[in-house]
């Protein structure tokens, strides 16, 4: 019986965790930090992301069978290299292949030299430069992107010449940024989706497409968040559109990793983008999506074990299977955000949706479940397609009280117009 480390403490960490706790090959589950959620399902472990040392101390301890790292900032601190150098088997890329989501630049020229479709682009580390080519271009939107961290500030839309002389200033001669470079790129257009994929050097093994809802209102108004919804599977890319991505796309990138010397073992996200002139990578993430992973993961067939542990280790699947449901995932969240909020609100009624909830943020004091972030709770539904796996979602979501939280009121909107527009098309 194995015991499985997961690294995080969101709610694509209570979507893992959930899968794992399921799998009869478990006998426990740990969780760094964890959160009020996860609790339930996992003993959680007062330990930080990014505490590589302590994270190795307590999984050798523990005599940890599989380590599974959530987010970001743990694999650019190397928690990955640091656990395989100690062999113990863990599902998420070196400090190195990371770079495919932490470098923008490193994102771009490997897409460049391999012929991956993307938004064409320069990069530049001297603001006159940057913004005598801004001046020349003379094209708006552009787009410019740090070539760093940036906390989810790193990209800039900048409608013309004042707006993108104040973001380059801001990026490469303020404080504000590291000493990172800057990427000015075309402006795409179209509807974006995510294609995440287990990868594992050359073998890559897609999982359902979904799409994330950035903006903070409904019609996709307001500024933009981590987040507040996503749904599966996506009726406007057709099957074909599918095949043709996985294969020039994340095929693509996981041959070219392993050909660069940073092969993958873990997941691949590409953030697409369905453009007339065909599907364009907007961007790379080198974990799973959030809030994507909370729609998607669910739907899992195989055996979570079987399928982290294969990729950790380099053992081939057959295929990893799929259940062909619906599902739609809406974000409570506190009022205010992603501006400033309160916490430590008492929130009742979870226990009695019928789905799965899953907590982004949340804490328990006094046996009293509590807000802890700005993203709180995610609420998720299941159906046959993915208007009746909405409208149970909203029929459910009411169940959950809080004073202290809202959410959006039309998530999987994009998959119920692309619908009802082919449906009267097909009545003309
Ligand atoms: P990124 O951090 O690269 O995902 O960028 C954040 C968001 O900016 C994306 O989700 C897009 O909505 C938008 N964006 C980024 N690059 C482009 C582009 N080349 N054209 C249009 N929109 C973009
Ligand atoms: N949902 C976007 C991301 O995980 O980066």
């Amino acid at each position: 019986m194995k015991k499985v480390l997961v690294i995080g403490s969101g709610g694509r960490e209570h979507a893992i965790v959930y899968q794992l706790s399921r799998s009869k090959q478990v006998v426990q589950v740990f969780c760094a930090p964890g959160n009020a959620g996860i609790a339930q399902l996992a003993r959680c472990v007062d330990i930080r992301d990014t505490d590589v040392e302590a994270l190795l101390a307590f999984a050798k301890e523990e005599a940890i069978d599989l380590c599974v790292v959530g987010p970001e900032a743990a694999l650019a601190a190397g928690v990955a290299d640091k656990f395989r150098e100690a062999g113990i088997p863990v599902f998420g890329h070196t400090k190195a292949a990371t770079r495919i989501e932490s470098s923008k630049e490193f994102a771009k020229e490997l897409m460049a030299k391999y012929h991956v479709p993307t938004a064409a682009y320069r990069s530049f580390a001297d603001y006159e430069e940057a913004l005598a080519y801004v001046r020349e271009r003379n094209t708006y939107p552009a787009v410019l992107k740090y070539d760093g961290l940036a906390a989810g500030k790193g990209v800039v839309i900048a409608q013309n010449e004042t707006e993108a002389a104040e973001a380059l200033r801001d990026m490469l001669v303020g404080e504000a940024f590291g000493k990172g470079k800057v990427v000015i790129e075309d402006f795409l257009q179209g509807p974006e989706f995510s294609f995440m994929a287990f990868v594992d050097h050359h073998r890559v093994y897609p999982m359902p497409l979904s799409q994330d809802h950035k903006r903070v209102l409904d019609g996709d108004k307001g500024p933009n968040t981590g987040g507040m919804g996503a749904y599966t599977p996506l009726p406007f890319i057709s099957a074909e559109e599918e095949k043709w991505a996985q294969e020039h796309i994340l095929q693509v990138v996981a041959d070219a990793m392993v050909a660069e010397g940073n092969p993958l073992t873990g997941v691949l996200y590409g953030g697409l983008m369905k453009t007339p002139d065909g599907i364009k990578v907007i961007e790379f993430n080198a974990r799973f999506g959030d809030p994507e992973t909370e729609v998607v993961l669910p739907l899992i067939e195989s055996d979570a074990y079987t399928v982290f542990h294969a990729i950790a280790t380099g053992e081939a699947l057959d295929t990893i299977a799929w259940r062909k449901q619906a599902t739609v995932g809406v974000v409570l969240a506190s009022c205010g955000y992603p501006g400033a909020y309160t916490k430590g609100v008492a929130i009742t009624g979870v226990e009695d949706v019928d789905g799965l909830v899953l907590h982004m943020g949340t804490k328990r004091q006094d046996n009293q479940l509590m807000t802890n972030g700005g993203r709180v709770l995610m609420c998720i539904a299941e159906g046959d397609d993915v208007k009746q796996a909405q409208q149970k979602v909203y029929h459910e979501i009411r169940k959950i009280h809080c004073a202290n939280l809202f959410y959006r009121k039309d998530i999987a909107h994009w998959a119920i117009d692309s619908i009802n527009m082919s449906k009267k098309h097909r009545q003309k």
